[in-house]
């Protein structure tokens, strides 16, 4: 009698844990399917996101052998540029110093940060600015030429071949003919005025001096081989025939992108019109010049805000290159 009484309160005990465990565990998996639905529900409004995503060697385990080793080769040279081209580089001298992620953010990867998703479904391709059917290897030297204010690299040569290789590979899961969304430079809303160097040089000094500095001079790296910071004017910066250089460019590039990994598309820093009024201001500064005595052949074909004459419209030189664009834009329509 007195063993049973010994034995029954360690059972009575035992069962009044485990039916509290089993409680909890059903109350929890209760709980979890709960969070598992509001999540699905939270997802169901979110909206679908399509934009490109680059591929990624990680995964890929069918680019294999040279090619592969060529698309690892064009990826560092999209990314460290200077250290093979620039004033101290291992393959020639012939450029700035910048890099093409300078612009290409992410070795040309970062959805709206002027990425090459669409280089290889789009070329070759009629462009206005040559007149002719440009292939890769023509719009990747325009950059060295204009962005970098080099000299153009051969064809044949393994350094464009990799470039080539390694653009090819990031457009491969891409359609032919399609251009994907977050790919290039998107285009910013216009203002309905002329874009305000003065009012940029403030937006300037409050949010782009602290990393492009006081001379838009930029910053070189600690081992002196690239740019931390790369150059906004002066003769290390893009020449005056480069993308960046027309206005809706640089507002949209700056828009997207910058300050740098704080805004991004869906979360700009600045107001539309501190992006234009900043690009006013940074492209008003002194840079290297290029004779493009050749460029827009067919005057027709020249973009609203190339800046420089002659055009085949009456707009002054100053409203190509500042705006208001609008009327430019339909004077060209209603031809
Ligand atoms: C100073 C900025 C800058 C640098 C540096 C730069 N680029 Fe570009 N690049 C641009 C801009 C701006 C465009 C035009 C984007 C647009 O109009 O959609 C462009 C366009 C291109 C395109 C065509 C993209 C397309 O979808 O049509 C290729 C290819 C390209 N660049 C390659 C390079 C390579 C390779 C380098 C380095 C050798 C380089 N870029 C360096 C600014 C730059
Ligand atoms: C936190 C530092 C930082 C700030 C602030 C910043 N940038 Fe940048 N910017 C960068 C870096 C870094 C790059 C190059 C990215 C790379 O190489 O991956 C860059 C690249 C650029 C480029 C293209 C390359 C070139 O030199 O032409 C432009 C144009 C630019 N920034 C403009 C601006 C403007 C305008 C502002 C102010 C609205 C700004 N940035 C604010 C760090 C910054």
């Amino acid at each position: 009698m007195n063993d049973m009484k010994r034995n029954w309160l360690p059972i009575l005990l035992g069962v009044i844990v485990a039916w509290v465990i089993v409680g909890e565990v059903i109350d929890s998996s209760r709980k979890q399917k709960e969070e598992d639905k509001r999540f699905a529900e939270y997802l169901a409004t979110e909206e679908h996101d399509s934009a490109w995503l680059a591929p990624s060697l990680y995964s890929d385990n069918e680019t294999s052998g040279k090619e592969r080793e060529m698309v690892m080769y064009g990826q560092d040279l999209i990314a460290h540029t200077s250290k093979y081209f620039g004033p101290n580089g291992t393959v020639s001298h012939t450029t700035n110093g910048m890099n093409c992620q300078n612009c290409h953010l992410d070795a040309g990867t970062r959805r709206w940060g002027n990425n090459y998703g669409a280089v290889y479904s789009t070329y070759p391709q009629l462009r206005g600015r040559s007149n002719i059917v440009q292939d890769i290897y023509g719009r990747v030297n325009d950059c060295f030429e204009r962005s970098l204010n080099g000299k153009a690299i051969a064809n044949n040569s393994y350094e464009m071949q990799s470039i080539y290789t390694y653009m090819k590979w990031l457009g491969k899961d891409v359609q032919k003919g399609k251009k994907p969304y977050s790919s290039g430079l998107p285009k910013l809303t216009f203002l309905d005025r002329a874009a305000d160097p003065e009012k940029g040089k403030m937006v300037y000094i409050n949010v782009c001096q602290t990393c492009h500095g006081d001379k838009g001079q930029g910053m070189v790296s600690l081992d002196g081989k690239e740019y931390s910071y790369p150059p906004l004017w002066g003769k290390h910066s893009y020449n005056d025939g480069a993308g960046l250089y027309r206005l809706s460019s640089l507002a949209s590039f700056v828009s997207n992108n910058m300050p740098y990994n704080q805004a991004s598309h869906k979360h700009p820093k600045l107001t539309t019109e501190e992006a234009w009024d900043v690009g006013a201001f940074v492209n008003s500064q002194p840079r290297p010049q290029l004779d493009q005595s050749k460029d827009w052949p067919d005057l027709s074909k020249k973009s609203f805000d190339a800046p420089y004459g002659p055009y085949a419209d009456s707009f002054s030189e100053k409203q190509h290159k500042y705006g208001p664009f609008q009327p430019i834009v339909n004077a060209k329509k209603t031809k």
